[in-house]
């Protein structure tokens, strides 16, 4: 068959694997290494105009979106309104003239998207579409049409769609900055650098398979289980909990680290494991006091950081994750694979349908 698992058990893991390089592949085109110059497939479109960036998504690709909030409004200093499709059109929502609405989806077919990206035509907006299927109804209702390369994702779950939108995302929220007279020629050169080290990256995260596979146990009892992080791993804790949900069954929730105390934390005990994703930089001390607060209850702590910050914070916790140093920008993109194949191994453990889990679609037609 043209598409086959390979050596691999799932095409959820196989999908997971593919990372590094179908990162690179998609980055490829936004990227020219040697100039140092971040780049759009559509060399001469102009963003200087946009006033206001509107981006609308369902599930994992809505994540994706959610991490583009951050980046847009830090780096580019364009304000972002976010949505689940679902809910964009019924809100009535406001879109004045000069704005970008920006599409994300994997399959480029869901119902509930396309309906939202025709809404926001006819709300005269310039209609931008990440999307991984590039014969897909949404590619060609496109202006701005910026392709991950991803190549047929399988798994129901979405992997490595969601790491080559981030990188997509990461290259507009850069182009925007430049657009916008923000980005130095230096700056755009070390974005450059820092977007081509991903691929590498990420396969340092791979390289933690095997330990995390060890710790998937302390996940696999459980009846419920938080994640929590702070900016952009807030968006990453989400996505966690919906991977673990989708194919593991096990009910979890993401929650911005710092809102627990206003509810989730009369949650904790010591059946409630909590994951914290938290590499060591601004936002590093305080996602750590609101980790000690779930182990003062004794809530079981499963750490993922990097090297400083597992030294730093990972005594008291019931296992930690080791990630590679790497800089906050591709960050996301790194941290997404532990989260992946923690609920990978947690669902091989339980055994249920990795590929293919119970009541879910790859691609949602009907709203
Ligand atoms: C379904 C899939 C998810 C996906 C979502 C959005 O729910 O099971 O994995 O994230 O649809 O799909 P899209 O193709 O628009 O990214």
């Amino acid at each position: 068959a043209l598409i086959d698992k390979g050596n691999h058990r799932h095409f959820m893991q196989k999908e997971i694997y593919e990372q590094p390089i179908v990162v690179a592949q998609t980055l490829r085109s936004y990227l020219q290494r040697f100039e140092g110059k971040i780049v759009l497939p559509i060399p001469d479109f102009d963003l200087s105009g946009i006033k206001r960036v509107t981006i609308v998504a369902c599930g994992t690709s809505f994540y994706a979106g959610m991490v583009a909030k951050y980046w847009f409004e830090q780096f580019a200093r364009v304000p972002v309104d976010l949505d689940v499709a679902s809910e964009f059109r019924y809100r009535a929502p406001v879109m004045e003239e000069g704005g970008l609405a920006l599409f994300i989806s994997q399959s480029g077919e869901t119902a509930d998207t396309l309906a939202a990206l025709r809404h926001a035509r006819s709300e005269k907006q310039t209609i931008a579409v990440v999307v991984n299927v590039p014969t897909s109804t949404m590619a060609r209702e496109a202006d701005l049409l910026l392709p991950t390369h991803a190549g047929p994702e399988i798994g129901v779950a979405s992997t490595k769609a969601f790491s080559c939108q981030l990188s997509v995302l990461a290259a507009l929220a850069a182009n925007l900055a430049k657009a916008k007279g923000w980005l130095s020629e230096s700056e755009e050169r070390n974005i450059v650098r820092q977007l081509a080290e991903a691929p590498a990256a990420i396969n340092g995260a791979l390289a933690y398979d095997e330990s995390i596979e060890a710790i998937a146990g302390v996940i696999a009892g459980a009846r419920d289980v938080l994640y929590l992080g702070r900016g952009t791993d807030y968006p990453l804790a989400l996505e966690g909990a919906l991977k673990l949900k989708e194919i593991s069954y096990i009910h979890a929730e993401g929650y911005a680290a710092g809102e627990m105390k206003h509810g989730p934390i009369a949650l904790i005990d010591e059946n409630v494991p909590v994951v914290v994703i938290a590499p060591s930089g601004p936002l590093f001390d305080k996602t750590v006091s609101n980790m000690q607060e779930v182990q003062a209850r004794g809530g079981k702590v499963l750490l993922i950081s990097d090297y400083d910050g597992v030294e730093a914070a990972g005594e008291g916790c019931v296992a930690t994750i080791t990630m590679p140093k790497v800089h906050p920008l591709i960050a996301p993109i790194v941290y997404a694979v532990p989260v992946q194949l923690l609920a990978y191994h947690v669902a091989v453990a339980k055994g249920t349908d990795v590929d293919q889990p119970r009541n879910l679609a790859k691609s949602v037609t009907v709203e």
